[in-house]
C-alpha cells in the first residue's frame, strides 16, 4: 500500500545483493512509496547479475561503488545528483562483510588483515560515504541517512566475532556525523539494530539458523522481517522523523530489552 511518503524524493540505495537483501527490500518500498533511486553495490556483486532485476522493477539505474574506495563513491554522488536532478534526501547503508566470520575464526585468534578489511567495508564506509556528501553538499536539508546495525554493538555475542566491533565503530560514526552534518545541514543520522535475518551476510554466520530461532522465541513480537525493516527505512527517510538523528534504534520485536519469555523458558523445560 503506498502512502506516497517519499513522493519526490530522492535517494541512494547500497548492498541489494539478492532478493532476501535487506536493502532490496527497501528499494522496492521506497519506490512505491514514490522516491527516484539510484542503487549501488561493489563492482564484484555486479556480476551476479541479480540487481539488474531490481533495478528494471524500480525503473532505476545502478552506479557500481566499491564502499571503500573515495573516488568511486565521489562518482556515485555526482553521478546520482545528475540522473534524478538534485540533491539527495535519503541514503541506505547496508553493507557488511567479515572474511574472518566466513573462515570461521575465533574472536580471540583473528586476523588482523581480515579485521582491518572488516571495519573498513562494514564501518568506515559509511564514514567515507558522508564525508564524500558533507564535502561535495549533495545531501538535500533534512536529508537522512540511515545504517543497519546489530545489537553485538553493545552486548557480547559468540560468533559475531570482529563485525561486533564493525557495528560498534558504525553506531560511534552514525552519532559523530550525525552531530556535524545536523549543524551543516540538518541532515539526520541513525542506525537501526535488526533482528537476525536470513540474507547472505547474515546466513554467512555459524550457528545463524539456531540464533534465529532462539532470537524468535526471546522477542515478545517475534523477529523484525526483512519486509518491516524495510518498512522501518522508509518511515526514517520520510519527513515524519524529522527530529531523530544520532540514534540507533532496536528493530528488533523487542528482544534487546528482554530477559527471558515464557517460550524460551518452555524449550528449555526438563519435565
Ligand atoms: P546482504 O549480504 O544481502 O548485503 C550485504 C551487502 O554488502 C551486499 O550487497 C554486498 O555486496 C555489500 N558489500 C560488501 N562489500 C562491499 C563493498 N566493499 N562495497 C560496497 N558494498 C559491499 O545481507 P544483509 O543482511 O541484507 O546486510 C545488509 C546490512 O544489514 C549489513 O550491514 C548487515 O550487517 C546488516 N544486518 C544484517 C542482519 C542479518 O541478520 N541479516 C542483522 C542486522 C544487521
Amino acid at each position: 500500500m503506498s502512502h506516497n511518503l517519499l513522493q519526490g524524493k530522492r535517494g541512494i540505495i547500497s548492498g541489494a545483493l539478492d532478493e532476501n537483501s535487506l536493502a532490496w527490500k527497501t528499494a522496492v518500498k521506497a519506490h512505491q512509496q514514490g522516491a527516484k533511486i539510484v542503487l549501488t553495490n561493489a563492482p564484484i556483486a555486479m556480476r551476479m547479475g541479480e540487481i539488474k532485476k531490481l533495478a528494471e522493477q524500480t525503473g532505476s539505474e545502478i552506479i557500481p561503488a566499491d564502499a571503500t574506495n573515495m573516488d568511486e563513491l565521489t562518482n556515485l554522488f555526482s553521478k546520482s545528483q545528475e540522473i534524478m536532478g538534485g540533491k539527495i534526501d535519503f541514503v541506505l547503508h547496508a553493507i557488511g562483510m567479515s572474511t574472518n566470520i566466513r573462515k570461521n575464526i575465533a574472536y580471540p585468534e583473528l586476523n588482523y588483515d581480515f579485521y582491518n578489511k572488516t571495519l573498513d567495508v562494514s564501518a568506515l564506509s559509511l564514514h567515507r560515504m558522508l564525508n564524500v556528501a558533507y564535502k561535495m553538499d549533495a545531501m538535500s536539508e533534512w536529508g537522512s541517512v540511515v545504517a543497519l546495525s546489530y545489537i553485538a554493538a553493545q552486548r557480547a555475542f559468540s560468533f559475531y566475532t570482529d563485525m561486533a566491533d564493525a557495528k560498534a565503530l558504525l553506531e560511534s560514526i552514525v552519532r559523530s556525523f550525525g552531530y556535524h552534518y545536523g549543524k551543516y545541514r540538518k541532515v539526520r543520522v541513525n542506525s537501526i539494530s535488526q533482528s537476525p535475518t536470513k540474507t547472505t551476510a547474515g546466513g554467512g554466520i555459524k550457528g545463524f539458523g539456531d540464533f534465529y530461532d532462539f532470537a524468535e522465541l526471546n522477542s515478545p513480537l517475534g523477529n523484525a522481517s526483512a519486509e518491516a525493516c524495510a518498512d522501518y527505512c522508509v518511515s526514517l527517510f520520510s519527513d515524519y522523523t524529522k527530529m531523530v538523528t544520532m540514534q540507533n534504534l532496536f528493530h528488533d520485536g523487542g528482544y534487546s530489552f528482554t530477559g527471558m519469555t515464557d517460550d524460551l523458558m518452555k524449550a528449555f523445560a526438563k519435565e
